[in-house]
């Protein structure tokens, strides 16, 4: 006989329990049988005690199987996804999932919404008018069949468990067990059923870790869970830097408007691209779509290029409900700000510091992101214009531009702004985009 008392006692002492005890433990997760004192002890064990290579990956099966697996019967062609551990500025997906679908995959993304300082790919998308991202799984595969990539939010149906557990480990201190989160990133994303995946494990000061080593250890964790027998999911992860906006802008309409201008040729925003490209190479190279990551990296620049990126993208948001034109309309479409307000360097030097989050949160206060789940949000409003690290500026140069409903708004983001964004007199030393790739 099964019972939570035992497996909390023999997690307690870092022993390891059965496959059979976690699929028990999480089938009462998500039916309400297990109380929320023992999912408390429970993730507490797991955090202070951490969990064997074999007990992860049964925690991992047990939470995906917890709710629904995703069938792909009907598309022809390999099923890809990627998922980020998230960042700011962070647009990667929005240009990335249209590329590969130009180059035959199929991608049925199911992304979040903004937490904390991070942007949520689906409120990006939102920020389109009429586009819909709570779809059902019968309409996902329709979007998929129609453009060959969708990006959703989660139904109710996809990893209970994990639902339920996350809910518990945010007011119990129990989010930063590596273990933990990769059972739950990786119970949602193999629940869609991927044939192959890509993680972009993002490490920085406006990232989920923030040192070099913890990012390895949960990419080598992540990547040993979903390439396992019991999951055989071809998986590669990047671990790609955060320490300052990955693209220049922050906010979701400005977000939308800087992936249209990487998709339409109209900037070569390079460490988006960068990042795009080299995720990209190495998920076409997990599939039959490339030889090997290079010539991935080759095809997806080259999608971008010709066109036939936006077009996958323009299709995407038709089939989500949005303009059928929006690759050429999306300049009208988009909202705009009512006030746009110069942040001026206060002397001449070098950008040497971006903070990330804190930028995050200055957009958060104009409106642009939640702070309690039910806030609605402004999708116009955030930062652009974002100067790099490394860049050299004069005295009186504009360093950010800020979007605002009103001036008063616009004049607290720029104290925060001065604050976030750090000058030096002598150049610093720019943080390298890739850090490493664990396969
Ligand atoms: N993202 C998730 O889905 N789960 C975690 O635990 C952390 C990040």
């Amino acid at each position: 006989m099964i019972d939570a008392r035992s497996i909390i006692s023999r997690l307690k002492r870092g022993e390891e329990v059965t496959k059979e005890e976690l699929h028990w433990f999480a089938t009462g997760l998500s039916d309400g049988s297990v109380s929320d004192a023992q999912a408390g002890a429970f993730a507490m064990c797991i955090c202070l005690r951490g969990l064997s290579s074999s007990n992860r990956i049964a925690l991992t099966l047990a939470m995906r199987n917890s709710g629904q697996l995703l069938s792909w019967k009907g598309i022809e062609g390999p099923v890809i996804d990627k998922h980020s551990t998230g960042g700011v500025g962070d647009c990667v997906s929005l240009v990335l999932i249209p590329a590969l679908a130009a180059c035959g995959g199929y991608i049925p993304k199911i992304s979040g919404r903004g937490l904390g300082h991070t942007g949520g790919t689906l409120d990006k998308l939102e920020a389109i008018p009429g586009v819909k991202t709570q779809v059902s799984s019968d309409q996902l595969k329709c979007i998929l069949k129609e453009a060959g990539c969708a990006i959703v939010g989660a139904t109710s149906r996809i990893a209970p468990a994990d639902k339920r557990l996350y809910a518990v480990r945010d007011v119990t201190a129990t989010v930063d067990s590596v273990d933990l989160i990769a059972a739950s990133i990786l119970s949602k994303k193999l629940a869609v059923n991927p044939d192959a995946l890509v993680l972009d494990v993002k490490v920085g000061r406006g990232a989920l870790v923030k040192t070099i080593s913890e990012a390895q250890m949960l990419a080598t964790v992540l990547t040993d869970i979903a390439n396992s027998n019991e999951f055989k999911c071809k998986t590669t992860a990047l671990i790609t830097d955060m320490n300052q906006p990955l693209a220049p802008v922050l906010g979701n309409a400005l977000e939308l408007r800087e992936v249209m201008r990487v998709l339409t040729g109209d900037t070569n925003s390079g460490a988006l691209l960068e990042v795009v490209s080299a995720l990209g190479g190495e998920l076409l190279s997990n599939t039959n779509l490339a030889e090997d990551r290079h010539q991935g990296v080759d095809k997806v620049k080259q999608t971008i290029r010709d066109g036939r990126a936006a077009e996958h993208f323009n299709k995407m948001i038709y089939a989500m409900g949005g303009p059928a034109t929006f690759c050429h309309d999306w300049d009208q479409v988009l909202p705009c700000a009512k006030v746009i307000h110069e942040v001026v360097a206060s002397s001449e030097g070098y950008i040497c510091s971006v903070n990330g989050e804190r930028l995050g949160l200055a957009v958060i206060d104009l409106g642009g992101g939640r702070k309690v789940e039910t806030d609605s949000i402004n999708a116009s409003v955030g930062i652009s214009a974002i100067l790099r690290i490394g860049t050299k500026v004069d005295k009186g140069q504009p360093i950010a531009l800020i979007h605002a409903q009103k001036k008063e708004d616009a004049f607290n983001a720029e104290r925060v702004i001065l604050d976030a964004i750090k000058l030096s007199s002598t150049p610093p030393i720019i943080p390298v985009l890739i850090h490493d790739r664990v396969h």
